[in-house]
């Protein structure tokens, strides 16, 4: 199965993960009848300085032209604000990639990881974000002037149920009970028509629970009991807020994956960490994330579960036997990016080869 792979590996710690994401796809085709090509497709900051553009044509067209498209970070430190950054905004609009799919699952070896209290974590962390992502906010209508400034918040019909939709049959492939919708109802008319539609289409779903929770009581609840959630969809504004505050229930943001999906279309896999420039070049940047995304994308662009769940276990076997600096524990070693890539490389191997 041949599949076209554009990689951006953008600014910062950027180039390092994405090494050790293609590090895990190329065990792959060594092992199963996949078999990818990798074509660059730069953007970002590094990119900005050199061609005054995040996000050259011919990389969108790369993009456009691709499979999958594996992504590392973007943003400097000597950037503006949003220089870098905007050419993932671009590539989200221009590929109209609705879904932003952020599962945030706490491994019980890192279970020490987790800030919260054992109590807190009870059973086990074990959430998936469904963020809309091209709505909302993030549509950029809106104007910059001195004495006053405004952004638009404007939610379609066809918007919302098209990412409410993805969110029931998500959890109904993953055999989720619930669903939890998290709005602002009581005072945003975006998330009055988000309620309602989520209501309207949970009744296609009669064998999942639904609940609504505002979006400020919902930042209580995720802290005091995570592990009551399990398919959470929200706008685009409060799932980027409350992604993050997810990410770091797993031990580190390092660990956190994401895919920016249209299903049946390109769609675009990235860890949810930043650029990192303080830790860039070191080596020691924790390349999970990363690889959590590209089992993203077995999982959801090539319909390819079983090679997610072993990614999925490679990664765990993994991290009891070794672990980058953000995890470290005192009884492990502790590994550079490299050699955390290399550990997971060889326990996806030994499980592929038989
Ligand atoms: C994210 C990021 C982006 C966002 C930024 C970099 C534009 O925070 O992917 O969550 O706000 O969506
Ligand atoms: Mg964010």
């Amino acid at each position: 199965m041949k599949k076209i792979i554009a990689i951006t590996r953008g600014d910062g710690c950027g180039p390092e993960v994405v090494n050790e994401g293609i590090k895990i796809l190329k065990i792959v085709s060594d092992f199963t009848d996949y078999d990818f090509e990798f074509k660059d497709a730069p953007a970002g900051g590094e990119v900005w300085k050199v061609f005054g553009t995040n996000l050259p044509e011919k990389s969108f067209d790369i993009i456009k032209n691709s499979d999958a498209l594996l992504f590392g970070a973007i943003g400097l430190p000597d950037l503006s604000p949003g220089v870098a950054e905007s050419a993932i905004m671009k590539i989200r609009q221009g590929l109209d990639l609705y879904v932003n799919l952020r599962p945030v699952k706490l491994y019980d070896v890192l279970r020490e990881k987790c800030p919260l209290k054992s109590e807190f974590i009870g059973k086990g962390i074990d959430i998936t974000f469904v963020r809309e992502n091209t709505e909302g906010l993030y549509k950029n209508i809106g104007k910059l002037g001195e004495a006053s400034a405004e952004d638009l918040m404007l939610y379609s019909r066809d918007g919302c149920e098209r990412i409410i939709k993805f969110a029931f049959e998500f959890a109904k492939r993953q055999d989720h009970k619930i669903v939890t919708s998290v709005d602002k109802a009581n005072i945003l008319n975006t998330s009055k028509l988000w309620r309602k539609i989520f209501h309207e289409i949970s009744g296609n779903y009669s064998n999942i629970k639904t609940e609504d929770i505002y979006i400020d009581a919902f930042t209580q609840w995720l802290i005091r009991a995570p592990h009551r959630f399990q398919t959470v969809v929200t706008g685009n504004m409060f799932g980027d807020i409350i992604s993050d505050e997810g990410a770091f229930l797993i031990g580190s943001l390092g660990m956190g994956s994401s895919g920016n999906i249209h299903p049946g279309k390109v769609s675009m896999y990235e860890p949810i960490h930043g650029s990192a420039p303080d830790i860039a070049g070191k080596g020691i940047a924790n390349p999970i994330g990363t690889i959590l995304s590209v089992k993203l994308m077995f999982e959801e662009s090539f319909n390819s579960s079983e090679i997610g769940r072993n990614i999925d276990n490679a990664v765990e076997a993994a991290l009891q036997e070794g672990r980058t600096l953000d995890i470290q524990s005192k009884s492990l070693k502790t590994l550079s990016t490299i050699e955390m890539g290399d550990l997971i490389a060889s326990k996806l191997k030994s499980t592929l080869k038989v």
